[in-house]
């Protein structure tokens, strides 16, 4: 495989796509037997980590977390199946959109329990930042997350530059000694 077929600079959402199944075992869950929301979060940023590891094809971090529903519990002795691919690429981060069923092992309804939408970062082997491919959505769903992505990218950083304000804001009142937490 020559050096452009493994480092392409456009990749298709297909070649991201993962997936990932675990069966609910006591350990999991709370005393009413329901898989705890932490343990699934867990199995949401592995599952989105691999997406992100096959578009970048290089380290990643998890950067966000930034919307998660959790729909339905899960019950002990279920089957969980976790389904993941890249939404959008943009410098060096990715959106990855996770989707989860739960599966009754005796009468094998199968229902949506859970989405989350992740940001993974691309990092070299000392963390620092590396440039990911271009995503090309190809349907006419992908085209559509490839779209949510960016205005969801655009909300987060509205978001975050609205928090750093609020937190300067509240340091110089701090400093002026008018609000003492
Ligand atoms: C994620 C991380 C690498 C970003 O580093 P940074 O120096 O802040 O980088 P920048 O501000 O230059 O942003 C780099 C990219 O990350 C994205 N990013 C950074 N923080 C983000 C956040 N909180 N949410 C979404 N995207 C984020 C930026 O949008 C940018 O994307 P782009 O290159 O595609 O435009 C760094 O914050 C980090 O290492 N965090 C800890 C990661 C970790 O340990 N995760 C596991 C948690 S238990």
């Amino acid at each position: 495989m020559s050096s452009q077929e493994s480092h392409p600079q456009v990749r298709t959402v297909e070649s991201t796509q993962s997936e990932m199944t675990e069966i609910i075992l006591p350990n999991d869950t709370n005393m009413l037997g329901n898989l705890l929301g932490g343990r699934l979060m867990h199995f949401i940023d592995l599952t989105g980590a691999m997406a992100a590891y096959r578009h970048a094809r290089t380290h990643v971090v998890t950067a966000a977390m930034d919307h998660i529903d959790f729909i339905q519990p899960v019950r002990l002795g279920d089957l969980v199946t976790l389904k993941s691919s890249v939404n959008r690429a943009f410098t060096s981060s990715m959106e990855v959109g996770v989707k989860v069923w739960a599966e009754n092992t005796r009468t094998g309804a199968v229902s949506h329990v859970a989405s989350a939408y992740m940001v993974f970062v691309a990092v070299d082997e000392h963390g620092r930042l590396e440039k990911v491919p271009q995503l090309k959505p190809e349907t006419p769903d992908e085209v559509r997350r490839f779209d949510d992505a960016l205005r969801r990218r655009e909300h987060r950083e509205r978001e975050h530059a609205r928090r750093k304000k609020a937190q300067i804001e509240t340091a110089g009142l701090k400093s002026d000694g008018a609000i003492g937490l």
